[in-house]
């Protein structure tokens, strides 16, 4: 069968895009990366995208409906059926997100709706949650809102710092997002007003509990 073409967007590191890399390097993956786009010519993820052979193009129009216009024709061109933002710093344009409405995802490293925008993992620190995690969603104008794919939970440690929350949060993205799109491409994902259904998986039945119910012995 066909595999559905991804188009990634990116802007720098690439370590989600590397994770989609791999995924699809695998036949049995439903998925390929058919073009990486990045607006920053110096983003290391384009060397990711150069040593797997996929096509890339850096389009760094200052201008954001320019911009779009590019981006959307090159996504075109390739024949990408599914667009997926990976580290994508920039504000995408309505017109933009209008024409690739349900086939535009995004990943956000906390658990939507909480913490949007920059520094999540900050924002989750000082806010003294227990749990944090990351979020694979369909996008929609405002940021990091819209139909919620894919989470995975992630515990946040007492000797957390952003760094260290950062990196066991980017660890499960890894997991994450390879898993929301072989979903997509599957052809599971039903959006029914803001929320999505998933045909043919069932959710796990483990809670996480942080702090864990193994406790130390008291005054020990
Ligand atoms: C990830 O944490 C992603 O969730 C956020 O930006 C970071 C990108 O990392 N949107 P990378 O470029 O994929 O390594």
């Amino acid at each position: 069968m066909a595999r559905l073409k991804v188009g990634v967007m990116i802007s720098g590191r690439g370590s989600n895009l590397q994770a989609l890399i791999d995924a699809a390097a695998d036949p049995a993956y439903p998925a390929e990366i058919a073009l990486v786009i990045s607006n920053r010519p110096e983003a290391p993820g384009l060397d990711h995208a150069a040593r797997a052979g996929i096509a890339r193009r850096v389009i760094a129009a200052p201008d954001r409906a320019a911009f779009a216009a590019e981006a959307n024709a090159a996504l075109r061109q390739s024949g990408a059926q599914l667009v997926a933002l990976a580290g994508f710093m920039r504000i995408l344009d309505d017109a933009f997100v209008a024409a690739w409405r349900d086939r535009l995802v995004n990943i956000h490293p906390s658990l939507l709706p909480a913490f949007p925008g920059l520094y999540p993992q900050r924002q989750a620190l000082a806010a003294g949650v227990k749990v944090s995690g990351c979020t694979v969603h369909f996008v929609r104008p405002a940021v990091d809102s819209g139909p919620i794919i894919a989470q995975a939970a992630v515990p946040v440690s007492p000797d957390d710092d952003e760094e260290r929350l950062a990196g066991r949060i980017l660890a499960a993205e890894h997991r994450l997002y390879p898993l929301a799109v072989r979903l997509f491409a599957e052809g599971r994902l039903a959006i029914v007003g803001n929320t999505v259904h998933i045909a043919g998986v069932g959710a796990p039945e483990a809670a996480l509990l942080n702090p864990s119910e193994v406790l130390a012995s008291a005054g020990g």
